[in-house]
């Protein structure tokens, strides 16, 4: 890859894993993020916000970063109220969620769901966008049952002046599953008025040149399990020299405990604590010699006593390992 060549690189919204205490501390000892997404928000049947989607996009909680809050909402209403509530926060953009593929939200005629119905999306956009202050971007899926539901959807998109579109090219069938269809991702980018960023399967360097490779019109990335699973991978991609490996563990280690210690005093409970740290080490393992051991040892802890030897065993390992 030309070494200059600067790409610009968004992390990922992931639902349980990049909330504000994530996002904050990632920030903080990584960087090279040059936008953050939050999980989306959602209105509740009574027409409130949860408490936990209104603590991770307070502004006093998303400092030192560019935080982008996601919304999920299947009509207008509920459009302009999300994105009126995020503007009065101070939020100049926000990103409109069409991809969740599960069918608590599908169902509902929301995320993946709007995918076959490229006019009621044009409906929602229409009475929504005059009625907000903010800049719009969208990050969608392929389609819910087939790829060709995007070939509909974008030039309906077209019609409005997004900032982004950011396509994840797999369907909501797929879940995970399969591989990004990046034929399919190119007809769609040669199709798209607005700009448009790649997001998928971007795991390595060497998974980033290849896809670069064969977008070479694309200047943007968002990665998510990528980066949960080495928060160094946007650093790396941007050429950016790492420290030492001792330097590194440290890093990680600094990381970890400020995350442990926020959520620490977060959460209600060692139970809470300890299944919100193995949610976290679901990912961070794979930093460690022997991921699934790794992974193990952390699961296996029942309270916080065994839980911090097991991170002192796992940081051990990780030193311990030949370069
Ligand atoms: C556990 C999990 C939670 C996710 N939550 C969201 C979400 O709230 N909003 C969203 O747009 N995408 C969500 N995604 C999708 C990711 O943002 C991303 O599009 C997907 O993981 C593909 O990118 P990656 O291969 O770089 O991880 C989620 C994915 C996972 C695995």
């Amino acid at each position: 890859m030309e070494s200059n060549y600067q790409p610009h690189i968004y992390f990922a919204p992931l639902q349980e894993s990049t909330d504000f205490v994530y996002r904050r501390a990632h920030a903080k000892h990584f960087g090279s993020i040059d936008k953050y997404f939050s999980p989306y928000l959602l209105v509740q049947k009574d027409g409130s916000l949860k408490k936990s989607h209104l603590r991770d996009t307070l502004p006093e909680n998303c400092q030192g970063y560019t935080l982008v809050p996601q919304i999920m909402a299947g009509n207008s209403a509920d459009f302009i109220f999300l994105a009126n509530h995020l503007a009065a926060l101070g939020y100049e953009e926000i990103n409109w969620n069409l991809g969740c593929p599960y069918p608590m939200v599908t169902g509902k005629g929301m995320g993946s769901g709007l995918l076959p119905q490229p006019e009621k999306i044009r409906e929602i956009l229409e009475a929504a966008l005059p009625r907000i202050k903010s800049r719009l971007s969208v990050k969608l899926r392929a389609g819910m049952v087939s790829g060709e539901e995007i070939f509909e959807v974008m030039p309906v998109l077209n019609d409005f002046p997004l900032t982004e579109v950011i396509i994840h090219p797999r369907i909501a069938k797929q879940l995970y599953n399969g591989t990004p269809d990046r034929e399919l991702f190119e007809k769609a980018l040669g199709l798209s008025k607005n700009p448009v960023v790649y997001n998928g399967d971007i795991f390595t360097s060497e998974d980033f040149e290849m896809i670069q490779k064969q977008f070479q019109s694309i200047n943007t990335w968002m990665i998510g399990r990528g980066l949960l699973k080495n928060p160094f991978l946007a650093a790396e991609l941007k050429g950016v020299q790492l420290p030492g490996k001792e330097e590194r563990v440290v890093m990680l280690e600094q990381f970890h405990e400020e995350i442990y210690s926020n959520y620490a005093t977060l959460l209600s409970g060692q139970s809470h604590l300890i299944t919100r740290m193995i949610k976290f080490w679901e990912y961070f393992c794979f930093l460690f010699p022997n991921p699934h051991k790794a992974f193990k040892r952390i699961k296996k802890s029942v309270n916080q006593t065994k839980y911090e030897i097991a991170v002192r065993d796992n940081f051990l390992q990780l030193r311990n390992e030949e370069e």
